[in-house]
C-alpha cells in the first residue's frame, strides 16, 4: 500500500476556536485535514462552506508537494458537487472529494461562474477538478457497491482517474457514529486491483477500529471522535499510523 495517511476530521473541533484546532493537529503529526462539508440535502445535517475553509487556509500553510502534510481533504457530502468546485478551489481546497451517488443524482443548475453544463459523470467531474488543479476524490456510502467505480478507475485518459477512492464506514452525516465492518470488503477489492491507489476510510475509525481497516488495505485514515478533544491526540496519530504501516 501507499503511505499511511492521517486525515482528522475538524467536525469534532471546538469551531470557536477552529484555526488554533487545525494547526495544533498539523503539529500533533496530522497530515492532512478532513473538512467534512454537508448541505442539508445530500445528508441530514448542515456543518460548513467555503468562508470556513478560507479561513482556516490562514491558520494550515499550504502542502508544498501533492498529497503533502496540510492538505485540505474536502469531504463534499453535497447535492450537486459540481457547483463548488471553482468555490472550493478559490477557498484552499487541495482536495474535492465528491459523492458518487450526489453525481448521478445531480439535475441541471449553474455553478457559480454560470456554467451551465452541470455535468452528472463522475469521469467529467473528475476532469473538471483536475483542470482546477485540485487533486480529485470519489466517495461512496456504505450501501453503494463497489462495481461502480471500476469503469471510473479504468479510465483511459489519465485527467479522469481519481486520486482517491474514500469508502465510508459509516452513513454519511454525523461525527462520532459506530463503525461497520462490512464496507471493508470494498476495501479489499480496491487494494487487490489498485496497489498504489488512495484509499480512505471514514467513520468510527480510532484504535479499536484501526487494525481491521489497515488490514484491509486502506492507507488514507479519517478520525473525528477518536483524535479531538482527547488528552494525548498526538499518541492517537501515531497509533493510526503505525497499524497501517506495520
Ligand atoms: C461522517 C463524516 C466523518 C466523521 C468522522 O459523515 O464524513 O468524517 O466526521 O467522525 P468520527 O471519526 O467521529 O466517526
Ligand atoms: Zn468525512
Amino acid at each position: 500500500s501507499p503511505a499511511a495517511i492521517i486525515a482528522p476530521s475538524i467536525l469534532s473541533a471546538d469551531f470557536a476556536d477552529l484555526g488554533n484546532e487545525c494547526s495544533t493537529k498539523i503539529k500533533q503529526g496530522a497530515d492532512w485535514l478532513h473538512i467534512d462539508v454537508m448541505d442539508g440535502h445530500f445528508v441530514p445535517n448542515i456543518t460548513l462552506g467555503a468562508p470556513i475553509v478560507t479561513s482556516i487556509r490562514d491558520h494550515v500553510e499550504r502542502p508544498s508537494v501533492k498529497h503533502g502534510k496540510g492538505t485540505f481533504d474536502c469531504h463534499m457530502m453535497v447535492a450537486e458537487p459540481k457547483r463548488w468546485v471553482k468555490n472550493f478551489q478559490e477557498a484552499g481546497c487541495d482536495l474535492f472529494c465528491f459523492h458518487y451517488e450526489a453525481a448521478i443524482n445531480s439535475t441541471a443548475a449553474e455553478t457559480p461562474d454560470g456554467d451551465s453544463d452541470l455535468n452528472t459523470n463522475p469521469k467529467e467531474m473528475i476532469r473538471y477538478i483536475h483542470e482546477l488543479g485540485m487533486l480529485a476524490g470519489i466517495a461512496i456510502k456504505p450501501e453503494t457497491k463497489v462495481d461502480v467505480l471500476w469503469d471510473i478507475l479504468g479510465s483511459k485518459n489519465e485527467k479522469e482517474v481519481p486520486d482517491m477512492v474514500l469508502v465510508m464506514t459509516v452513513k454519511p452525516g454525523f461525527g462520532g457514529q459506530s463503525f461497520m465492518p462490512e464496507p471493508l470488503t470494498k476495501v479489499e477489492e480496491l487494494r487487490k486491483r489498485y496497489p498504489d491507489l488512495n484509499i480512505e476510510v471514514d467513520g468510527g475509525l480510532g484504535p479499536g477500529t484501526i487494525d481491521q481497516a489497515a488490514v484491509a488495505g486502506a492507507n488514507v485514515i479519517v478520525a473525528g471522535s477518536a483524535v479531538f478533544g482527547k488528552p494525548d491526540p498526538a499518541a492517537v496519530i501515531t497509533l493510526l499510523r503505525d497499524a497501517v504501516e506495520k
